[in-house]
């Protein structure tokens, strides 16, 4: 396969902390590569730095065996990279059809032409299978469709390399598999992708390759045939699973805690009931917006909780 971009001996600090230490690997025309770490490892540092966001400080990107020059957002979009955030950064008060445009609307005799940001929107907007109108507000829409309408604004520029961060950390199920449909329908057309995510079983079920990445260096590189749990694993924590695994149990003692009927600002109208016991782990579960968050900060007092007994 041809290789479309090659990282060689990448380095980056921080006051205090060496995030990359010299990495190299390359990414080939059309595949999906899963570029995965334990937290700290760089991860989220290199796609900045290929995506403009943040500079490096020594090695070189090339992209088709050029060096190039990707020292601001703007010249990494020129290169055909975009990157959809961790954290999706669209302004909240624009139109989709605004946002997909943001920073390159296109001009007539030096007017703003909505016209044309209308129909190539709807154009955009069909790539991603996304059936919301180009009007309706950024700010309206759940995260997974404002996560598309990212996709649709990089795919519109014309993105030959789009690199994902974690991008289902906060999305439901139902919004995960139409970005997994979305990804597959990106890589048929000849797209290029670098996807970051802590999720081992997604990774096995997109990825053409990846890259482990450990303390700011390549830990190793697994081929779609040994993209399994186990070497996953094992090339992120550099030991053997049946230690990053071992747990002692013990018994759990009295009760430290309990909420009897407890009510957060988030859901004043459901009573919450949840026993917590000395040295016990509760593990809280539930979608973005099913009231964890503000569940905790209730307990903590952060909010005053309405009419709690
Ligand atoms: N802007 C920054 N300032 C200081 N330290 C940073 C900054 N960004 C990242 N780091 C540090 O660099 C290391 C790698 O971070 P990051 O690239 O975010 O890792 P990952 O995405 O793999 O979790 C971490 O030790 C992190 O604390
Ligand atoms: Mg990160």
């Amino acid at each position: 396969m041809k290789k479309i971009l090659s990282i060689r001996g990448v380095t980056r600090s921080f006051p205090g902390v060496k995030a990359l230490k010299g990495v190299s690997f390359d990414l080939h025309q059309g595949e999906l590569l899963a570029v995965i770490g334990e937290n700290g490892a760089g991860k989220s540092t290199l796609m900045k730095i290929l995506a403009g966001v943040q500079s490096h400080d020594e090695g070189e990107i090339l992209i088709h065996d050029q060096v190039v020059d990707l020292s601001s957002v703007h010249k990494a979009s020129e290169m055909g990279i975009s990157l959809i955030h961790q954290e999706l950064n669209l302004p909240s008060n624009l139109t989709v059809a605004a946002s997909i445009f943001l920073g390159r609307e296109p001009n007539r005799h030096g007017f703003y032409d909505s016209a044309k940001i209308r129909a190539d929107s709807l154009k955009a907007l069909e790539m991603v299978g996304l059936d919301c109108s180009p009007d309706c507000l950024v700010g309206d829409l759940p995260i997974g469709k404002k996560q598309l309408v990212e996709i649709a604004r990089a795919l519109l520029a014309q993105a030959r390399i789009l690199i994902f961060d974690e991008p289902t950390s906060s999305l439901s199920t139902r919004e995960t598999h139409r970005l997994y449909e979305v990804i597959d329908q990106i890589e048929a057309q000849g797209v290029s992708m670098i996807y970051i995510s802590h999720r081992l079983s997604e990774v096995q079920r997109l990825a053409d390759r990846v890259v482990v990445l450990r303390d700011g260096e390549v830990a190793g590189t697994l081929e779609k045939e040994g993209i399994d749990h186990g070497s996953m694993v094992r090339l992120m924590v550099g030991r053997d699973i049946s230690q990053f695994y071992l747990r002692q149990s013990h018994e759990a003692g009295e009760s430290m805690l309990e909420l009897i009927d407890f009510r957060s600002h988030a859901h004043p109208d459901k009573g919450i009931h949840l026993k917590v016991r000395k040295g016990e782990l509760v593990g809280i579960a539930g979608l973005v917006g099913a009231g964890r968050t503000e569940l905790l900060e209730s307990i903590f007092g952060v909010h005053p909780s309405p009419g709690n007994p």
